[in-house]
């Protein structure tokens, strides 16, 4: 485990001194939206999306300086859903990653902003990443857009997680819930293995195995989000806590309890580890990976 959290640490460093020069200042008063998406995307995330796709993409032989376009497009396009997720008409939150959210920060129509035009850099950056083969990066383009999208994508699960609750629904609430994770954050994740499986032209049972991988822990990850909300500690959080429910969220946490929510997340990482162990020790740090995603404190 402490390999693990040095290995992403190493890893983050290296992508934040990256990342930080995809968002050059620009002349005149509209660069205020770019501080604010650099204040966004450069405030201590765990980066994880980012390590995942390297990771898998080295499973593959991709170079990182390949992976890293596509990982970086990833990043921007996760601390978008992190901006407009904070702003009052959704999560009403004050606090990201131990720091004022980017609308109490700067002001809500700059938040707004930023959120756009990350989502919009994101895809922009990445159909520019001539180091990707042309049709390699089309199928990147159309899985991150697929998993971002409303069609059963991220703002999907986004619409369900505010809206679920108050939606006189036939459908049980345990679908609902698994639905509903599975779109907001599952997609995302997925995103991420798969990438590198595509960059590195992987065949498709390998691919196969890292989408089931990626929707183990991906569910595992959010059941860890939610007990974090209940039971972490605010300070290493870094966001405010309890707020799932008192916004009355749908969570497997309010749905099953903790423990047995904290069980499913244990059994799923299980899962996770086994299936992955094909690649061998390659596949090691995906595994220890998999065991920090329900161990973490942040
Ligand atoms: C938070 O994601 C949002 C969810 C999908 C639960 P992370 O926990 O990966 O957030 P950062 O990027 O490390 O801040
Ligand atoms: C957010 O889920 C998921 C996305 C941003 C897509 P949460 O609302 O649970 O995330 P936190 O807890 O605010 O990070
Ligand atoms: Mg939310
Ligand atoms: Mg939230
Ligand atoms: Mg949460």
């Amino acid at each position: 485990m402490t390999d693990i959290i040095a290995i992403l640490k190493s890893f983050s460093a290296k992508f934040n001194t990256d990342l930080e020069k995809c968002f050059p200042p620009i002349d005149g008063a509209e660069n205020r939206v770019i501080e604010a998406m650099r204040y966004s995307v450069m405030n201590g995330g765990k980066r994880l999306r980012p390590y995942l796709l390297c990771e898998c993409a080295t499973l593959f032989h991709v170079p990182y300086e390949i992976a890293f376009k596509a990982a970086a497009s990833l990043e921007m396009l996760h601390s978008y859903s992190l901006i407009h997720d904070d702003l009052p008409a959704m999560d009403n939150d004050d606090l990201r990653r131990g720091k004022p959210t980017c609308h109490k920060q700067f002001d809500e129509a700059t938040a707004i902003l930023a959120g756009d035009g990350l989502l919009t850099y994101a895809f922009e950056y990445l159909s520019n990443a001539l180091e990707i083969r042309p049709e390699i990066r089309l199928a990147l383009l159309q899985l991150l857009s697929s998993a971002a999208g409303a069609f059963g994508g991220m703002v999907s699960g986004q619409t369900l997680d505010i809206y679920a609750v108050s939606t006189d629904s036939k459908e049980s609430d345990e679908n609902i819930i698994s639905r509903l994770e599975e779109m907001k954050t599952g997609r995302l994740l997925r995103y991420a293995c798969e990438a590198g499986a595509v960059l590195g032209q992987a065949p498709l049972p390998l691919r196969q195995i890292l989408i089931s991988y990626s929707r183990k822990i991906g569910q595992a990850f959010q059941i860890a989000d939610d007990i974090l909300d209940c039971e972490g500690d605010q300070q290493l959080v870094g966001k405010t806590l309890h707020k799932d429910d008192k916004q009355n969220k749908f969570t497997f946490v309010s749905y099953y309890g903790i423990e047995p929510a904290r069980q499913k997340a244990k059994e799923l990482v299980k899962e996770a580890i086994t299936e992955i162990a094909v690649f061998g020790s390659k596949a090691e740090n995906l595994q220890n990976l998999a065991q920090y995603i329900i161990e973490r404190k942040y």
